[in-house]
């Protein structure tokens, strides 16, 4: 009997584990009502009868992103807000374009893993285990290969080449959310104060400003 019982108990942890992340979808259809009023975790569902084919369709993902920035690469992102069909449904993706040497700078997502695939070019990839071990765990990458990033680890991405590269990333969330780490650290509003960032990061107060003023 307290066998049973034990083995429910656990049976009922792994159950809770299991669904950690994101709920799983009640019902066939709840295409994101983005319009909606309901404040809620997610969207509200539109109804079923007023769902059409193009609430599950996203157009465009061939067309190269404008990588004309700082760090030479842009996120294309296909995530609930912009394919509202994704709305319940745990995963979502993103196209990412690199310039020659550019750079996807470290960020986490606090909600998903992430699985990119290298469509073109090569990319040097890695991500950093948490505390106290902080490993860097790196790979150089080919055209066709896949490589993952588990959640809320810091990762980046960078083109090795000095040709484009395009990358297909798949995550699973329907609103997997970036954090970059500069612009959290450096450029929050407001600023976190100088002296807090200054002994973090075990600099100057000047130091500190210099940062945050590109950001
Ligand atoms: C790409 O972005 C840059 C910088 O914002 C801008 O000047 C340029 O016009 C954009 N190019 C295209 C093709 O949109």
């Amino acid at each position: 009997m307290d066998f049973v019982l034990v083995s429910l108990m656990f049976l009922a942890i792994g159950f809770s584990l299991a669904i950690a992340l994101e709920p799983s979808p009640l019902q066939d259809l709840c295409v994101a009502d983005l319009k909606g009023q309901v404040f809620m975790n997610g969207f509200a569902c539109k109804h079923p009868s007023m769902v059409h084919a193009d609430d599950f369709y996203f157009g465009g993902l061939h067309m190269k992103g404008n990588t004309s920035n700082a760090l030479g690469s842009k996120v294309t992102p296909v995530f609930v807000t912009q394919l509202p069909g994704l709305n319940t449904l745990g995963i979502s993706l993103a196209r990412i374009d690199y310039a020659p040497f550019g750079v996807n700078p470290p960020h986490t997502h606090p909600r998903a893993s992430e699985v990119i695939t290298v469509l073109e070019g090569s990319l040097e990839v890695g991500f950093v285990t948490s505390n106290p071990e902080n490993r860097l765990i790196s790979k150089t990458l080919c055209k066709g290969d896949v490589f993952v990033f588990p959640v809320g680890l810091v990762h980046y991405q960078k083109n090795n080449g000095n040709t484009n590269a395009i990358a297909i990333a798949a995550l699973n969330s329907q609103n997997p959310g970036v954090m970059p780490i500069a612009n959290v650290i450096f450029g929050s509003k407001p600023d976190i104060k100088k002296d807090i960032l200054a002994k973090a990061f075990q600099i100057g107060e000047d130091a500190i400003a210099n940062i945050q003023r590109r950001f």
